[in-house]
């Protein structure tokens, strides 16, 4: 897909972030938009701008979580646009910390909204899509985290490598009904995705504020721009891609881990322990 004039592409988590740099991405090239969020004031921006920008928006608060709702917005996609070209499962939420210090509520967060939200795109959009004239492509932002595991990062990495895992074997069945998947695999951005990462282990000598404020201070200041990752998405768009790393992190991630698994475990081993203060614990 080249041309996007006239498509319709459907983004989760449209109000912030990477979200609403990839709904900016897509209305520059003259496509509608249907947008999905649970921050009502962030989509209602959202839509205000890319209206006044000339592009034709339906905006929904919606939690991907939650199956009515996707199924409810998918219906009323449906029937405003009567099709669906591209769809970006891109909401998520993250979580720092050890296993340990994790409540069960914590793991069932994280999988409602990474790994069901995901599902969720797919179960109500794909099957429309696959029976529609022309095709069509999903793509799923998972992170890094889906390449290689990364320190006190285990429900995080474990639902970026679900969606990892969905996406590779959708690829393979999709494409008989000439629709494609593509996993977008960002290292760090600079979103807003640090304001409301849960931290449920601090730094050594530091509470789990002040450890939560320290990651979103380094992702805004050494983040890259979602913008990027928006071309990303486009681009994979375009060219078919099966997964696309973005920024030095995810390649590094992605290189190391192929290249050699214990060397690999040793560089994230060095790094935990650099989090840790050398202490070889947090506690
Ligand atoms: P962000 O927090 O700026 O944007 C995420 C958006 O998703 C927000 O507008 C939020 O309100 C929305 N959202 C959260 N839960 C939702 C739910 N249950 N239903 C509907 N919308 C919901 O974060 P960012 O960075 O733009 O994240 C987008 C995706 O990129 C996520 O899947 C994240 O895991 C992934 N990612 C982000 C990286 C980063 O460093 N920022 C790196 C790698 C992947």
């Amino acid at each position: 897909m080249k041309d996007f004039r006239g498509r319709v592409v459907v983004i989760t988590g449209a109000a912030g972030g990477i979200g609403r740099a990839t709904a900016g991405a897509f209305g520059g090239r003259g496509a509608a938009l249907a947008l999905a969020d649970v921050e009502r004031d962030g989509l209602a921006r959202a839509e205000e701008e890319l209206r006044g920008a000339g592009r034709r928006v339906l905006a929904r608060v919606v939690d991907v979580s939650r199956a009515e709702e996707m199924e409810r917005f998918a219906n009323e996609v449906w029937g405003l646009f009567g099709r669906v070209d591209v769809l970006v499962n891109n909401a998520g939420i993250a979580l720092n910390g050890f296993l340990e210090d994790m409540e069960l509520a914590d793991w069932r967060r994280i999988l409602d909204v990474n790994v069901w939200g995901v599902i969720h795109g797919c179960h109500y959009f794909y099957p429309r899509m696959t029976r529609q004239a022309g095709g069509g492509h999903v793509v799923n932002v998972a992170s890094m985290a889906a390449l290689g595991p990364l320190p006190a990062s285990t429900a995080y990495c474990a639902t970026k490598s679900a969606v990892l895992g969905l996406s590779e074997a959708l690829r393979i069945e999709a494409a008989r009904h000439g629709v494609g998947v593509s996993t977008v695999c960002p290292g760090v951005v600079a979103t807003g995705i640090g304001r409301s990462l849960k931290m449920v282990s601090g730094a050594p000598g530091r509470t789990t504020e002040e450890t939560r404020r320290a990651i979103e201070t380094m992702m805004r200041r050494h983040g890259a721009r979602p913008e990027r990752v928006a071309e990303a998405i486009v681009g994979a768009v375009e060219s078919g891609a099966r997964v696309v790393t973005v920024g030095p992190e995810a390649f590094a991630v992605d290189a190391l881990r192929r290249l050699n698994r214990p060397i690999y475990d040793a560089v994230m081993t060095r790094v935990l322990g650099a989090m840790l203060g050398g202490r070889g614990s947090h506690r």
